[in-house]
């Protein structure tokens, strides 16, 4: 294969940001895009003619016979659209956080890999340079064994009191805090530190939001019992963009990151990186590696691509597959459960 055909299903925020990103790779061929919504498919009609459009995403599959998906839909429904293109024998990228049940997740998981199909979740800071990089410092025991960590993510996604009926008001379509940005917060966790294994002491408030949850707390044990604290919180109106923030405090030191630059603080000197004792920094544009063409983040640009490479066989080592979407549902739904407030 050395064209991917491609569809993209659910073409709402983030199904037109993958849209104009994958659009701009060479290797692609945008098949065909599906929508529940009529508005949305008649402006796409309109402005690119030769886009298949279809508002049943089996029909899509069925007729187009697309290599590949991304699926931008609400969580609720990214288990009957992944199990159906596994059926069809299709590559699927899918947004995070994959699906809204743990079970529904192993269960694609095992299934996509006893077809031997590529499986991507969108948990995009495994593409952002300032975590990659840290993931290698950590692995190489920069800042000596991991003692404690915190993983703590903001943003301004909900900024007054909510009266919309929209899918992020509703647990049971994926929405709240937890679902929605503390599933990144942990992902980070399992890509840095190693697979959250259970979780204790949660506390999920309620700021804005009628029924879910606003901030979500929660004490996370890692498999390699490492121990640390998750904070999230979607209402804070001192962030204009979403931000992930680690402290990893280890014996040689510790490491600060964000996803636009990291702070190193060492115990003693590194020779092999050239850090002295005290604070280092390392800015993004230090370790930046550019991509072709850029919106919202190159590492939004960097997963898409990757997936694609995947595909047709440009790549070996997949990076984040349903496997890891399965681990973060596993927490979150630990956290459901253990929640103080229930
Ligand atoms: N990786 C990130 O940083 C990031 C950021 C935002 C959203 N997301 C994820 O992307 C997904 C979509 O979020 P969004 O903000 O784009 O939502 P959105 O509401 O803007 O878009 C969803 C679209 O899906 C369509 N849709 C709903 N059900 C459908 C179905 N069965 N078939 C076809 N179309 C259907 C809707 O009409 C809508 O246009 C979610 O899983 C969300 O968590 C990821």
């Amino acid at each position: 294969m050395d064209k991917v055909k491609l569809g993209i299903i659910g073409m709402g925020r983030m199904g037109i940001t993958h849209y104009s990103i994958i659009n701009s790779y060479k290797s692609v061929d945008i098949v065909a895009v599906a929508d529940a919504s009529n508005l949305i498919l008649d402006v796409l009609k309109k402005y690119i003619p030769q886009l298949g459009v279809y508002k049943d995403y089996k029909e899509l599959i069925d007729v187009e016979k697309p290599d590949a998906i991304i699926v931008c839909t609400p969580p609720v429904s990214h288990f009957e659209i992944c199990e159906y293109a596994c059926e069809k024998g299709i590559h699927v990228f899918c947004e995070k956080p994959f699906t809204v049940s743990p079970v529904d997740a192993q269960k694609l998981s095992e299934a996509f890999e006893a077809k031997g199909l590529i499986n991507q979740v969108g948990y995009v800071n495994r593409f952002n340079d300032a975590f990659t990089f840290t993931r290698k410092l950590v692995k190489e025991n920069v800042i000596g064994d991991i003692i404690r960590f915190r993983s703590e993510m903001f943003s301004c996604t909900i900024s007054k009191k909510e009266e919309g009926e929209g899918w992020r008001n509703k647990r049971e379509n994926g929405g709240g805090v937890t679902y929605e940005m503390a599933s990144h917060a942990i992902d980070l966790v399992n890509y840095l530190i190693g697979t959250v294994g259970s979780v204790q002491g949660t506390v999920m408030t309620q700021v804005y939001s009628k029924v879910v949850e606003d901030i979500v707390s929660s004490t996370l044990r890692c498999s390699n019992d490492v121990y640390g604290t998750l904070y999230v919180n979607w209402c804070d109106k001192s962030y204009r963009k979403p931000s992930n923030k680690l402290e990893i405090f280890g014996h040689k030191g510790k490491i600060l990151v964000d996803q636009h630059g990291i702070k190193i603080f060492m115990n003693e000197g590194n020779d092999q990186y050239g850090y002295h004792i005290g604070w280092n920094t390392i800015y993004i544009t230090d370790i930046f590696t550019p991509v072709p063409f850029y919106v919202r983040g190159y590492e939004f640009t960097r997963q898409l691509y990757y997936f694609v490479d995947l595909i047709l066989g440009l790549r070996e080592e997949p990076i984040c597959t349903f496997k890891d979407g399965a681990n973060v549902l596993q927490s979150i739904h630990g956290m459901f459960k253990d929640n103080l407030k229930n």
